[in-house]
């Protein structure tokens, strides 16, 4: 495996970013955290479990996101007699991710991880950061710990298994970090290579990754536990996006609703004269190219429905929402919007 980059931690530590160009290569790289490991995956990616690994699979979907599975890595950790120094492998989409570096930093008060995402959301959004943990309640990532990987491995190949739905539900999420970037990078190259990002090629993939990623790296570097408010520029279309999934009973998907919310936050700001129109157009125009509907609104008979999911959202924050709007390329602001703005936007 070739180390892509580093990413400066707490205390001097990194999390190692590495790329297996094939599933054999990958194989060979997770067979060299030794012989005290254990993969954790679902029955969708247990494919990927390097044979012979001992390993526990879980059911898929957000619903295994709880307790129970946590239990079931740390009790299938201590039948193993794993140690401190022994690694968990967390081999799947984001849920897997979180619940795997979760059960790690709890196991012996903090155990090595390496995470393996096998969805585009996972690999550009849930391996660097740090941000563990299990829905309880009713409410998500309610309880976890903040626990960075030791290292990542992106492995594109894993990809190509990856139903379409949530294939494009991942681009919603590196569209964002390409409007995030300070540079044009990411941007220029899903322009110049929607075509071939649609048709999932190994190298297109794997270069999207990696330019997604160190837009995350830079923000999270600059912000690495959350407090001073550059990270929050992450919630790109979350707030707008988050409020629509609500309203749909959570039946389009995750990146559909953020990028859906991006293109309100682009109309939002253009309206009150922080986002220059030209890259509003320009923006909006890029969504639309990967088939995103930007056009979509709320009938005037869900509005009421609708400004509630906002305001569930602004409870949740402690009283006030602070939507992330664009002042340009990579220049984002953080501003609450008054009910008036928000009900033009959406409807
Ligand atoms: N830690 C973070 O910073 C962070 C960031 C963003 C999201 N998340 C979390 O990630 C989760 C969402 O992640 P997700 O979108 O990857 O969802 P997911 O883990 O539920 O995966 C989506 C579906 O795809 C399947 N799948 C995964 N890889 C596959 C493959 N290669 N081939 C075929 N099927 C495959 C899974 O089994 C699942 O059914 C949420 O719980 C969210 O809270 C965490």
């Amino acid at each position: 495996m070739d180390r892509i980059f580093s990413v400066p931690l707490k205390g001097g530590a990194y999390t190692e970013v590495y790329s297996a160009a094939c599933l054999e290569e990958m194989e060979k790289g997770l067979a060299e955290y030794g012989g005290s490991v254990l993969a954790v995956a679902d029955r969708n990616t247990e494919g990927y479990v390097p044979e012979g690994m001992p390993c526990l699979i879980l059911e898929p979907g957000e619903s295994e996101k709880n307790w129970h599975s946590v239990e079931m890595i740390l009790e299938k950790a201590l039948s193993l007699g794993m140690a401190r120094d022994s690694v968990f492998i967390g081999i799947g989409g984001g849920v897997v991710l979180d619940m795997t570096a979760f059960a790690a930093s709890l196991y012996m008060r903090g155990a090595r991880t390496v995470l393996v995402p096998t969805t585009l959301l996972s690999a550009v959004d849930a391996t660097l950061g740090g941000k563990t943990g299990i829905d309880y309640g009713g409410a998500k990532n309610i309880i976890g710990t903040f626990y960075p990987a030791e290292s990542v491995v992106i492995a594109p190949q894993t990809l190509r298994t990856l139903p379409d739905r949530e294939y494009r539900c991942g681009l919603g999420e590196v569209i964002k970090h390409a409007f995030l970037s300070h540079d044009r990078r990411l941007i220029g190259f899903l322009s110049k290579n929607r075509d071939g990002i649609i048709a999932r090629g190994d190298d297109l993939v794997f270069e999207m990754i990696r330019l997604s990623l160190e837009v995350k790296m830079d923000y999270i570097t600059r912000d690495p536990e959350e407090r001073k408010g550059i990270r929050s520029a992450l919630n790109l279309g979350h707030t707008f996006g988050h409020a629509l999934e609500a309203l749909e009973g959570f039946s389009i998907s995750h990146g559909e609703g953020v990028v859906w919310g991006m293109a309100r936050a682009f109309e939002a700001g253009r309206l009150l004269g922080i986002t220059p129109g030209g890259y509003a157009d320009a923006a909006l125009s890029l969504i639309s190219d990967y088939g995103f509907d930007t056009g979509r609104r709320i009938p005037a008979s869900s509005l009421d429905r609708f400004m509630e999911a906002i305001s569930k959202d602004k409870k949740k924050k402690g009283g006030s929402v602070r939507f992330v709007l664009m002042a340009g390329q990579g220049e984002p602001v953080l501003r609450p919007l008054d009910g008036e703005v928000v009900r033009s936007v959406v409807s």
